[in-house]
Protein backbone atom coordinates (compact mmCIF):
# COMPACT_ATOMS: atom_id res chain seq x y z
CA UNK A 1 0.00 0.00 0.00
CA UNK A 2 2.62 2.19 1.32
CA UNK A 3 4.88 1.37 -2.28
CA UNK A 4 1.59 2.05 -4.13
CA UNK A 5 1.17 5.31 -2.71
CA UNK A 6 4.99 6.19 -3.73
CA UNK A 7 4.38 5.25 -7.15
CA UNK A 8 1.14 7.35 -7.25
CA UNK A 9 3.27 10.02 -6.21
CA UNK A 10 6.23 9.40 -8.25
CA UNK A 11 4.15 9.01 -11.20
CA UNK A 12 2.34 12.47 -10.62
CA UNK A 13 5.53 14.48 -10.09
CA UNK A 14 8.30 13.05 -11.95
CA UNK A 15 7.54 14.02 -15.52
CA UNK A 16 8.20 17.22 -14.61
CA UNK A 17 11.45 17.77 -15.93
CA UNK A 18 12.73 19.97 -12.16
CA UNK A 19 11.54 17.86 -10.17
CA UNK A 20 12.84 14.85 -11.76
CA UNK A 21 16.02 16.66 -12.12
CA UNK A 22 15.95 17.68 -8.01
CA UNK A 23 15.45 13.56 -6.91
CA UNK A 24 17.68 12.24 -9.18
CA UNK A 25 20.14 14.43 -7.94
CA UNK A 26 19.18 14.05 -4.37
CA UNK A 27 19.29 10.63 -4.70
CA UNK A 28 21.87 9.28 -7.21
CA UNK A 29 24.05 12.14 -6.95
CA UNK A 30 25.87 13.64 -10.24
CA UNK A 31 26.59 10.17 -10.99
CA UNK A 32 30.04 10.93 -11.85
CA UNK A 33 30.76 6.76 -11.83
CA UNK A 34 28.51 6.40 -14.66
CA UNK A 35 29.07 9.32 -16.85
CA UNK A 36 33.25 8.53 -16.69
CA UNK A 37 32.08 4.49 -17.75
CA UNK A 38 30.27 5.49 -20.62
CA UNK A 39 32.64 8.75 -21.50
CA UNK A 40 35.58 6.96 -21.48
CA UNK A 41 33.73 3.65 -23.85
CA UNK A 42 32.74 6.38 -26.55
CA UNK A 43 36.41 7.80 -26.39
CA UNK A 44 38.07 4.38 -26.51
CA UNK A 45 35.33 3.66 -29.38
CA UNK A 46 36.12 6.52 -31.33
CA UNK A 47 32.63 7.40 -31.43
CA UNK A 48 31.96 10.75 -33.47
CA UNK A 49 27.84 10.23 -33.58
CA UNK A 50 25.73 8.78 -30.27
CA UNK A 51 22.37 8.31 -30.07
CA UNK A 52 21.13 8.61 -26.72
CA UNK A 53 17.57 6.42 -26.53
CA UNK A 54 15.54 7.75 -23.54
CA UNK A 55 17.79 10.23 -22.72
CA UNK A 56 15.31 11.65 -20.25
CA UNK A 57 16.77 15.84 -19.66
CA UNK A 58 19.98 15.32 -21.24
CA UNK A 59 21.70 14.56 -17.97
CA UNK A 60 23.61 11.97 -20.15
CA UNK A 61 24.49 14.62 -23.12
CA UNK A 62 27.97 15.48 -21.69
CA UNK A 63 29.60 12.13 -21.44
CA UNK A 64 29.73 12.54 -25.58
CA UNK A 65 33.34 13.52 -26.75
CA UNK A 66 34.33 16.97 -27.37
CA UNK A 67 32.89 17.92 -31.16
CA UNK A 68 31.02 14.54 -31.41
CA UNK A 69 27.48 14.74 -32.24
CA UNK A 70 24.98 13.62 -29.94
CA UNK A 71 21.03 12.78 -30.81
CA UNK A 72 18.80 12.46 -27.48
CA UNK A 73 15.59 11.16 -27.91
CA UNK A 74 12.74 10.30 -25.31
CA UNK A 75 9.09 10.72 -25.06
CA UNK A 76 8.85 12.95 -22.12
CA UNK A 77 8.20 16.62 -24.64
CA UNK A 78 8.61 18.36 -21.40
CA UNK A 79 12.10 16.49 -20.58
CA UNK A 80 13.10 17.47 -24.10
CA UNK A 81 12.21 21.16 -23.95
CA UNK A 82 14.51 21.09 -20.86
CA UNK A 83 17.13 19.83 -22.48
CA UNK A 84 17.06 22.01 -25.64
CA UNK A 85 16.93 24.92 -23.46
CA UNK A 86 20.24 23.77 -21.59
CA UNK A 87 22.26 23.27 -24.18
CA UNK A 88 20.77 25.89 -26.68
CA UNK A 89 24.55 26.95 -27.38
CA UNK A 90 25.79 23.40 -28.58
CA UNK A 91 25.20 23.04 -31.95
CA UNK A 92 26.67 19.55 -32.06
CA UNK A 93 23.42 18.38 -29.38
CA UNK A 94 19.91 17.74 -30.54
CA UNK A 95 16.96 15.72 -28.41
CA UNK A 96 13.71 15.09 -30.34
CA UNK A 97 10.73 13.68 -29.08
CA UNK A 98 10.42 10.37 -29.99
CA UNK A 99 9.29 7.03 -28.85
CA UNK A 100 12.01 5.18 -29.74
CA UNK A 101 10.22 1.43 -29.88
CA UNK A 102 7.68 2.87 -32.86
CA UNK A 103 9.44 5.99 -34.12
CA UNK A 104 10.59 5.73 -37.87
CA UNK A 105 12.61 9.09 -38.22
CA UNK A 106 15.29 7.54 -35.21
CA UNK A 107 16.18 4.57 -37.17
CA UNK A 108 16.69 6.56 -40.45
CA UNK A 109 20.16 7.37 -39.53
CA UNK A 110 23.51 5.59 -38.51
CA UNK A 111 25.39 6.13 -35.09
CA UNK A 112 28.55 5.03 -33.70
CA UNK A 113 26.91 4.19 -30.33
CA UNK A 114 23.31 4.08 -29.03
CA UNK A 115 23.31 4.81 -24.95
CA UNK A 116 20.01 3.05 -22.78
CA UNK A 117 20.92 4.55 -19.59
CA UNK A 118 18.53 3.97 -16.73
CA UNK A 119 15.74 2.74 -19.29
CA UNK A 120 16.43 -1.01 -20.03
CA UNK A 121 13.98 -1.33 -16.20
CA UNK A 122 11.23 0.60 -17.81
CA UNK A 123 11.07 -1.67 -21.00
CA UNK A 124 9.42 -5.59 -20.70
CA UNK A 125 10.68 -8.58 -22.70
CA UNK A 126 8.55 -7.97 -25.13
CA UNK A 127 9.52 -4.38 -26.26
CA UNK A 128 13.40 -5.04 -25.65
CA UNK A 129 12.61 -8.12 -28.48
CA UNK A 130 11.88 -4.56 -30.58
CA UNK A 131 14.16 -2.55 -29.59
CA UNK A 132 17.81 -4.65 -29.17
CA UNK A 133 17.03 -5.60 -33.18
CA UNK A 134 16.63 -1.95 -34.34
CA UNK A 135 19.94 -0.77 -31.92
CA UNK A 136 21.75 -3.58 -33.96
CA UNK A 137 20.52 -2.12 -37.31
CA UNK A 138 21.71 1.60 -36.69
CA UNK A 139 24.45 1.37 -34.47
CA UNK A 140 27.69 0.99 -36.03
CA UNK A 141 30.05 -0.34 -32.89
CA UNK A 142 28.64 -0.04 -29.64
CA UNK A 143 25.81 -0.20 -27.34
CA UNK A 144 26.31 1.07 -23.60
CA UNK A 145 23.54 0.05 -21.12
CA UNK A 146 23.74 1.25 -17.52
CA UNK A 147 20.95 -0.37 -15.40
CA UNK A 148 20.48 -0.76 -11.76
CA UNK A 149 19.89 -4.24 -10.15
CA UNK A 150 17.79 -5.55 -7.74
CA UNK A 151 19.52 -6.54 -5.06
CA UNK A 152 22.23 -4.05 -3.62
CA UNK A 153 23.37 -4.30 -0.70
CA UNK A 154 22.16 -1.55 1.44
CA UNK A 155 19.17 -1.71 2.67
CA UNK A 156 18.74 2.03 1.56
CA UNK A 157 19.33 1.09 -1.63
CA UNK A 158 17.21 -1.99 -1.55
CA UNK A 159 14.34 0.77 -0.47
CA UNK A 160 14.96 2.75 -3.63
CA UNK A 161 14.65 -0.30 -5.79
CA UNK A 162 11.27 -1.40 -4.76
CA UNK A 163 9.69 2.42 -5.20
CA UNK A 164 11.52 2.75 -8.19
CA UNK A 165 9.15 3.27 -11.24
CA UNK A 166 10.69 0.68 -13.57
CA UNK A 167 8.94 -2.08 -13.59
CA UNK A 168 11.37 -4.42 -15.29
CA UNK A 169 14.40 -4.57 -13.14
CA UNK A 170 16.43 -7.77 -13.91
CA UNK A 171 19.05 -9.49 -12.50
CA UNK A 172 22.85 -8.91 -13.46
CA UNK A 173 22.87 -12.19 -15.30
CA UNK A 174 19.23 -11.62 -17.05
CA UNK A 175 20.56 -8.61 -18.22
CA UNK A 176 23.69 -10.13 -19.76
CA UNK A 177 21.73 -13.22 -21.10
CA UNK A 178 18.74 -11.07 -22.83
CA UNK A 179 21.53 -8.90 -24.44
CA UNK A 180 23.45 -11.83 -25.84
CA UNK A 181 20.76 -12.68 -28.22
CA UNK A 182 21.96 -9.84 -30.10
CA UNK A 183 25.19 -8.01 -29.38
CA UNK A 184 29.09 -9.57 -28.06
CA UNK A 185 29.20 -8.23 -24.51
CA UNK A 186 32.69 -6.97 -23.90
CA UNK A 187 32.92 -5.53 -20.86
CA UNK A 188 30.81 -5.07 -17.45
CA UNK A 189 30.81 -3.15 -14.34
CA UNK A 190 28.84 -2.25 -11.20
CA UNK A 191 28.82 1.22 -10.71
CA UNK A 192 27.64 2.44 -7.40
CA UNK A 193 25.26 5.78 -6.97
CA UNK A 194 24.05 7.31 -3.77
CA UNK A 195 21.01 5.16 -3.82
CA UNK A 196 21.52 2.34 -6.02
CA UNK A 197 23.86 0.09 -7.86
CA UNK A 198 24.02 0.46 -11.77
CA UNK A 199 25.15 -2.48 -13.97
CA UNK A 200 27.45 -0.73 -17.11
CA UNK A 201 27.52 -2.50 -19.62
CA UNK A 202 29.36 -2.36 -22.96
CA UNK A 203 27.88 -4.60 -26.40
CA UNK A 204 29.91 -4.24 -29.59
CA UNK A 205 27.53 -4.86 -32.20
CA UNK A 206 28.63 -7.87 -34.48
CA UNK A 207 26.81 -10.75 -36.22
CA UNK A 208 25.72 -12.75 -33.33
CA UNK A 209 23.06 -15.28 -33.55
CA UNK A 210 20.54 -15.50 -31.96
CA UNK A 211 20.26 -18.03 -29.49
C1 LIG B 1 14.89 6.93 -15.61
S1 LIG B 1 14.72 7.96 -17.01
C2 LIG B 1 16.40 7.97 -17.62
C3 LIG B 1 16.73 9.20 -18.37
C4 LIG B 1 18.19 9.35 -18.83
N1 LIG B 1 18.62 8.26 -19.65
C5 LIG B 1 19.10 9.52 -17.65
O1 LIG B 1 19.71 8.53 -17.21
O2 LIG B 1 19.20 10.65 -17.14
C6 LIG B 1 13.90 6.93 -18.21
C7 LIG B 1 13.45 7.72 -19.43
O3 LIG B 1 12.99 6.82 -20.42
C8 LIG B 1 11.99 7.50 -21.18
N2 LIG B 1 11.27 6.50 -21.98
C9 LIG B 1 10.63 5.40 -21.52
N3 LIG B 1 10.12 4.69 -22.55
C10 LIG B 1 10.47 5.35 -23.69
C11 LIG B 1 10.26 5.12 -25.08
N4 LIG B 1 9.55 4.06 -25.50
N5 LIG B 1 10.77 5.99 -25.98
C12 LIG B 1 11.46 7.09 -25.56
N6 LIG B 1 11.70 7.36 -24.25
C13 LIG B 1 11.22 6.50 -23.33
C14 LIG B 1 11.19 8.22 -20.11
O4 LIG B 1 10.42 9.29 -20.64
C15 LIG B 1 12.31 8.69 -19.17
O5 LIG B 1 12.74 9.98 -19.51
Amino acid sequence: MFIELIHWISDKLLDNPHMFNSVRYLLAGKQMGMKKFVASNLNKYNCGIIADFCCGTGDFAISSPFNSRYYGWDLNSDFIKYAEKKYHQDKNKKFLKGNVLNSETIYRKKFDAVLLISAMHHLSDKELSVLLPKIKKISKKILIIADIIPDPPHFLQKFFVKIDRGRYIRPKAEKLRILRNYFKIVSSELIPTKSAIQFGIVCEVTSVKKS
